[in-house]
């Protein structure tokens, strides 16, 4: 049993992530007047790109967003738990005994292939009742959808869609950058397999798809890692918002000299005195052990380097620069924010914001920051 705790969470924890769920509000707003009269979802698989469904999706519903995706059914149902009335798309098919599920939840499946068209046809024809779906159509991710060979054989027997209520078409694009060649063939082929197939929504772009330009918005789009704060721009300056503050505590500070090693594997060597700060963070956190030698962490404002190996719990920081008392143990430094946005980290750990996104730690004590009220007409 656990005796009464009196101290402050946010004081034990060894880092602090705070979430400005009226950035992800921001953000949203923004891509959806963006694709007007396009609807904007929200993708909000990976538990929100690791921000938090419990409350990304609330925050998001109250702004208006009416329907979210994820990848897998248990993602669905925490999704359901706390947006009664969205409508909820399943990227991940339709696993084997479990249609039953989606229906009693109201979770449209993302049929895959033709094995899940003709599995959700049968458990419609069971109901006696045609079933609403979406269907997925490959057009160069060779990932998941119905690919071309396929595509042919619904397109030549449309009987494969009796009782199969397609409410959405959907493609995925492969590449982010808008003068990619791929995405022209891939904004061909989905017209072209669309003209073939009975009439339903369609939707075809991500973050980055709604950038390339209205051609690219159809019916419904699907925005993730944008809503986030990730730049979905990989050519210019990011337009969202930064959504995510990780501030970590200082454990220890201490003076090295030179002919000092810091940290596992004696990687780092201390080539004059200087002080090394120690962070209660590490890569069991989701703080990348490929940012060992090569992240930076902020002392008010001023960038310090991560050297030596980053470890399971540990960060080790050189703030030999900075002048003393300006870092002190029980204080805070920030590791992602203002002075170092997720794309930034991101690059310096050679991944991409979706990774830094998706990796935040279960240790962090989190403090959400809900959006302002609706301003009163
Ligand atoms: C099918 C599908 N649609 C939309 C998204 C959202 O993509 P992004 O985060 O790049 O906006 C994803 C994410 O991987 C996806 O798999």
């Amino acid at each position: 049993m656990i005796s009464d705790l009196r101290s402050d969470p946010a004081q034990r924890a060894g880092a602090v992530l705070t979430i400005d769920l009226g950035a992800v509000v921001a953000n949203w707003r923004s891509l959806r007047d963006r694709v007007a009269p396009a609807e904007c979802a929200a993708v909000v698989k990976a538990n929100a790109y690791g921000l938090g469904v419990a409350r990304v999706v609330p925050a998001l519903a109250a702004a208006g967003c009416r329907t979210f995706v994820v990848a897998q059914f248990e993602e669905a149902l925490a999704v359901r738990a706390v947006a009664p009335d969205a409508r909820i798309l399943c990227l991940g098919g339709l696993p084997a005994g479990t249609a039953p599920d989606f229906t009693a939840n109201r979770i449209l499946p993302v049929l895959n292939h033709l094995g899940d068209i003709a599995a959700w046809q049968a458990h419609a024809r069971a109901q006696g009742a045609a079933l609403p779906a979406v269907v997925h159509i490959d057009t160069g991710m060779n990932r998941l959808g119905l690919g071309p060979d396929e595509l042919d054989t619904l397109a030549g027997d449309l009987a494969r869609l009796e009782w199969v209520d397609v409410r959405v078409w959907m493609t995925h694009l492969a590449c982010a950058e808008a003068d990619s060649p791929m995405n022209g063939r891939q904004l061909e082929d989905f017209r072209a397999a669309v003209a073939r197939l009975p009439a339903a929504e369609r939707s075809f772009a991500n973050s980055s798809g709604i950038f390339h330009g209205p051609a690219a918005h159809f019916d419904l789009v699907r925005p993730g890692c944008a809503l986030y704060g990730v730049n979905p721009t990989p050519a210019t300056a990011n337009p969202m918002r930064g959504t995510i503050r990780l501030d970590a505590r200082v454990l220890q500070v201490r003076n090295v000299d030179n002919a000092m090693t810091v940290g596992y594997g004696a990687t780092h060597r201390v080539e004059a005195r200087g002080k090394i700060a120690t962070i209660a963070v590490g890569y069991a956190d989701g703080y990348l052990r490929s940012l060992s030698g090569r992240g930076h962490v902020f002392v008010d404002g001023v960038a310090a380097p991560v050297v030596g190996r980053i470890s399971m719990d540990l960060v080790t920081v050189d703030i030999s620069h900075l002048p003393d008392g300006a870092v002190t143990p029980g204080g805070l430094v920030e590791l992602i924010g203002p002075n170092r946005p997720v794309d930034t980290v991101a690059d310096e750990g050679g991944t991409i914001g979706y990774e830094i996104l998706t990796s935040l730690g279960a240790r962090y004590h989190r403090v959400y920051r809900d959006p302002p009220p609706p301003e009163v007409a």
